[in-house]
C-alpha cells in the first residue's frame, strides 16, 4: 500500500514543534544567551533538527534553521514540506528566509513557536514559505 503523505499523518504538526523545542535545549549560544531551535519535515517524512551554534568570532555563528535544513539536504533530503522555529519571539532571520525558500514550495506551512526552555507554556503562530521573502533573489529571475 502506499505510504500517506506526511501531512496526512497524524501528529505531524505537534511532532515538528516537540522536535524544534528539543532542539532548541542544545542551543550552544555562550554569547548571546538566545537558544533557538528548529526542525524541518522533509518529503519522506523524516525530521531534521538544528539549533544556533555560535562562535567566540562573533560572525561565524549559525542560525537553527539554517543547521537544520542543511542537515535535511545533506542527507538527500532536497524538498522541505513544514518547518518550525522555537525561540522566544521565534521568526527566521532574512538569511535563513532565503535558504528556506530554496528548499521548501510556497504552500509549506511555517511555524514560529514562542518558548523558552523554561517555559510552561508555547504560543504557536506561522505563515507559508511563500510569503517569508518578499522579492527574494530568485534563480530563475537571475538565469542560474
Ligand atoms: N538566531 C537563530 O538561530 N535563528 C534566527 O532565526 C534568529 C537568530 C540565532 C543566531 C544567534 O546565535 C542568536 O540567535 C542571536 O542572534
Amino acid at each position: 500500500m502506499a505510504k500517506k503523505p506526511v501531512q496526512k499523518q497524524s501528529g505531524w504538526k505537534n511532532r515538528l514543534i516537540e522536535a524544534a523545542k528539543e532542539a532548541q535545549k542544545n542551543a550552544y549560544c555562550p554569547y548571546s544567551h538566545y537558544p533557538v531551535g528548529a526542525a524541518v519535515l522533509t518529503e519522506s517524512g523524516a525530521i531534521y533538527t538544528g539549533c544556533n551554534v555560535e562562535n567566540a568570532s562573533y560572525g561565524l555563528a549559525i542560525c537553527a534553521e539554517r543547521v537544520a535544513v542543511f542537515k535535511a539536504v545533506s542527507a538527500g533530503e532536497k524538498k522541505v514540506m513544514a518547518l518550525a522555529v522555537s525561540a522566544k519571539s521565534a521568526k527566521p532571520c532574512g538569511a535563513c528566509r532565503q535558504v528556506i525558500i530554496e528548499f521548501a514550495p510556497k504552500e509549506a506551512p511555517i511555524f514560529y513557536v514562542d518558548w523558552h526552555p523554561k517555559a510552561k507554556t508555547a504560543k504557536v503562530t506561522g505563515t507559508r514559505a511563500g510569503r517569508l521573502l518578499p522579492q527574494a533573489f530568485d534563480p530563475k529571475e537571475a538565469g542560474l
